[in-house]
């Protein structure tokens, strides 16, 4: 199993629907390749880690590489490891903002001007913490105390974190509805852009 950890920056401002059309890709294409993963964004910049079977992880990264939504593609790590991280999301996805970073223990001081690729490529120990905390969302240190391997725990954790996932998705799909204007009638692609949400929400979670 290869894991990929990269940075990049957008090449023009995503709206929440270029984000919500993005997660979309991410959720059609990566269950097919056996491809899960975690995609942060905040400050114009994306720190994606990508796992999976080498091979489908290097044809993915070739053509995210070559995307022109963004640019200063920079890879930060490769590691070969057995275990996936990312289990449970086809892409799983966070948008950073100071108030999320304030929540984050260990970042309370780091703002979000900083979650750049020149701060975070010299930052190896806040960009293990950022992968390390959505990874653990809602895992309360105290429970994994008691007994981490336990299963009903385990299945707890994956429920908040998928719910955690459909949330955000929700607020996207929102946020770019107020986008596309008031009083203006939804285009045919705004509303398959609905239903597709709608069917993701209505889907069971991913197999780990
Ligand atoms: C920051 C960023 C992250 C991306 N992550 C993924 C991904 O995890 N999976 C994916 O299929 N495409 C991802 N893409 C899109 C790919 O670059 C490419 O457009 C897509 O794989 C083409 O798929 P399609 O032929 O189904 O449209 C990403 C693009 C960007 C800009």
């Amino acid at each position: 199993m290869l894991r990929v950890t990269y940075l990049s920056r957008e090449s023009s401002p995503f709206t929440s629907r270029a984000l919500l059309d993005l997660l979309e890709q991410c959720r059609r294409n990566n269950p097919r390749w056996g491809v899960t993963g975690l995609l942060l964004y905040g400050n114009g910049t994306f720190l994606q880690t990508v796992e999976g079977e080498q091979e489908a992880v290097e044809a993915l990264l070739d053509r995210i590489a070559r995307d022109p939504r963004h640019t200063d593609f920079r890879i930060l790590r490769r590691e070969e490891e057995a275990l996936r991280r990312h289990a449970d999301w086809s892409m799983g996805f966070e948008r950073l903002t100071d108030e999320r970073l304030r929540e984050i223990p260990g970042l309370r001081n780091l703002s979000l001007r900083e979650f750049n690729p020149e701060f975070l490529s010299g930052n190896s120990g806040v960009v293990e913490n950022l992968l390390q905390q959505h990874r653990s969302r809602h895992w309360d240190p105290l429970i994994g105390e008691i007994d981490a391997r336990d299963r009903l725990i385990e299945d707890l954790r994956r429920a908040l974190g998928t719910s955690e996932q459909r949330i955000e998705m929700v607020a996207l799909l929102i946020e770019s509805v107020i986008e596309s204007g008031g009083g203006k009638a939804l285009d045919a692609a705004h509303i398959a852009l609905c239903r597709s949400t709608l069917a993701a929400l209505r889907a069971e979670p991913t197999a780990p």
